[in-house]
């Protein structure tokens, strides 16, 4: 049966576990050919590589930290020359450190922003300049989160660069449009993941967030991955510009008792 993404690349970043490693195997399975990229999850990643290959699909392993520009250029540069093009790039990449605001170090700074923000930023450059000197359309889907929008105390970073990678979505929307390059966010909620690991381990603290959470429970990284599919394939070619929530209806739900 024909794929809604057949005969598309898409570049992956963080998609040696959680919700990347759901994204890279969704839209193998819809037909596009996959670069998984990793940082330290080497062995999740080929995990991944394993389950895309076994399901028929295709896809290519690049260790490359998008915090570092250099290792951005190259991982694109390796989905051209490996897998021949790169239409889709999904800056799936994130971490999270928990402070006091007052207590934040510059390590700490640097390490939240350089991978959820700085990573963004130069990894769609890159594959920008490549779309636009051959002269292709392009998807650019970014995972940020309901922070984008929504306080999170004592992660001021995390929010940082959440909030800043919504205008950067919404700024690159207006500019590359003329390219035929859509962009959009995707912005999960609470999802079953190892972000998540410390507060699925904090029964409390996890039934506190669950009664906010109209759905009544946590995401799915599938539950990600199909609107991510659905961005990148043909249905979402008039979509640039917007946030998608994946959150259970977590981000509307203050009201009065
Ligand atoms: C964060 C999680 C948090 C969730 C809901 C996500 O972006 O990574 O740590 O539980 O938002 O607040």
């Amino acid at each position: 049966m024909a794929g809604r993404l057949d005969g598309r690349t898409a570049v992956i970043t963080g998609s040696g576990s959680g919700i990347g490693q759901a994204i890279a195997e969704r839209l193998a399975s819809e037909g596009a050919d996959c670069v998984i990229d990793y940082v330290d999850h080497v062995e999740e990643a080929d995990q991944t590589l394993d389950k895309i290959k076994a399901a028929g699909g295709k896809a290519v392993l690049v260790q490359a930290d998008v915090s570092v520009v250099a290792d951005c250029n190259r991982l694109i540069e390796a989905a051209w020359t490996e897998l021949g093009s790169c239409d889709i790039l999904v800056n799936n990449a994130g971490i999270e450190k928990s402070a006091n605001f007052t207590d934040v170090t510059e390590a700490e700074y640097d390490a939240v922003l350089g991978v959820n923000l700085k990573g963004a930023f130069f990894l769609s450059q890159a594959f920008v300049r490549k779309l636009i000197a051959a002269k292709k359309p392009g998807r650019i889907i970014n995972i940020s989160s309901v922070h984008e929008d929504m306080v999170f105390p004592h992660f001021s970073t995390y929010c940082a660069s959440k909030g800043a990678m919504r205008m950067l979505m919404r700024d690159l929307a207006v500019e590359l449009g003329p390219a035929g390059i859509t962009v959009n966010n995707i912005a999960p909620g609470a999802i079953n993941t190892p972000i998540n690991k410390s507060l699925l381990a904090d029964k409390p603290k996890l039934n506190a967030l669950l009664t906010n959470i109209p759905l009544g429970r946590l995401g799915e990284p599938g539950e990600v991955a199909g609107v991510v599919a659905f961005l990148a394939s043909d249905d979402g070619a008039y979509v640039t510009g917007s946030t998608y929530f994946i959150d259970g209806g977590l981000i509307r739900n203050y009201h009065e008792q």
